[in-house]
């Protein structure tokens, strides 16, 4: 049985006065939920005042990048060392990463190395852009996000990894993939490409969440699907009301 995850990737947004808050309007909703973890990866600057606003909850933190050195001169960079200390989970290679920040499947297997040598539980984003997807390469694109970025890795665990489907043209742009669509990406590359990779027990026991849009109205149709393990959560992840309620969907 997959545990199911629904994390809320907040990306540049909340000041640590503005995260404070929100994190007291979300805790008394996603406490009483039960049977899903929850996750919540807000901006580095915040890290430690959610930190503390969540001891004792059964709510789990998450950065949202990492750099893969565990120390060094690298201006401006958070290294795994420093958010091993204070989170569990790790976003690795978010298209928003790959788009504006160069990010490549190269950097993304270094940074996946290097979270799981330092005991953080990545989530590996993948997913096609809307050109990609209109000239059908849905299948090369997502094949070879999980072949290099997973390179040279070598897992057996099937709780160690998180996966994301998030196609580009989905994020942020208020038209949501399918909950079919999403499963059939699922179903036909992504578990197949894993069970090549690290067997079948680890490609069946693997948690894959949908992102792209996802709002509370519409939850139910991704949870319901049989390969879709819960969701990561941008925008309707800074309010409360619809972060719980997506929560509360995947529970249901
Ligand atoms: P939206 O939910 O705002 O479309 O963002 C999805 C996302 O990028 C989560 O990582």
């Amino acid at each position: 049985m997959r545990v199911p995850i629904v994390a809320g990737n907040w990306k540049m947004y909340k000041t640590v006065a503005e995260a404070r808050h929100l994190v007291s309007e979300l805790v008394p909703g996603l406490q009483a939920i039960a049977g899903v973890e929850k996750v919540i990866c807000p901006p580095f600057t915040d890290l430690l005042a959610v930190r503390a606003l969540l001891e004792g909850t059964n709510i789990q933190l998450g950065a949202q990048n990492m750099h893969w050195e565990p120390s060094g001169a690298y201006t401006g960079e958070i290294s795994p060392l420093m958010l091993a200390e204070l989170v569990r989970y790790v976003i690795i290679g978010h298209s928003e990463r790959r788009t504006y920040f160069g990010e490549t499947d190269q950097t993304v297997n270094r940074k996946l190395q290097s979270a799981l040598l330092h005991g953080l539980l990545p989530i590996l984003c993948v997913g096609e852009t809307l050109e990609e997807n209109e000239s059908n390469r849905t299948r090369e694109v997502i094949e070879r996000q999980l072949r290099d970025g997973l390179a040279r890795l070598d897992l057996n665990d099937p709780t160690t990894l998180v996966i994301a489907y998030e196609p580009v043209w989905a994020i942020g742009t208020g038209r949501a993939a399918t909950g079919e669509l999403a499963n059939s990406v699922v179903a036909d590359i992504i578990r197949p490409v894993l069970e090549e990779l690290f067997g079948a027990p680890f490609a069946q026991g693997v948690r894959v969440l949908y992102g792209g849009s996802v709002k509370a109205s519409i939850a139910a149709e991704f949870f319901s699907q049989p390969e879709i393990d819960g969701a990561l959560v941008g925008g309707a992840s800074l309010k409360a009301e619809e972060f719980i309620g997506i929560t509360q969907a995947a529970a249901a």
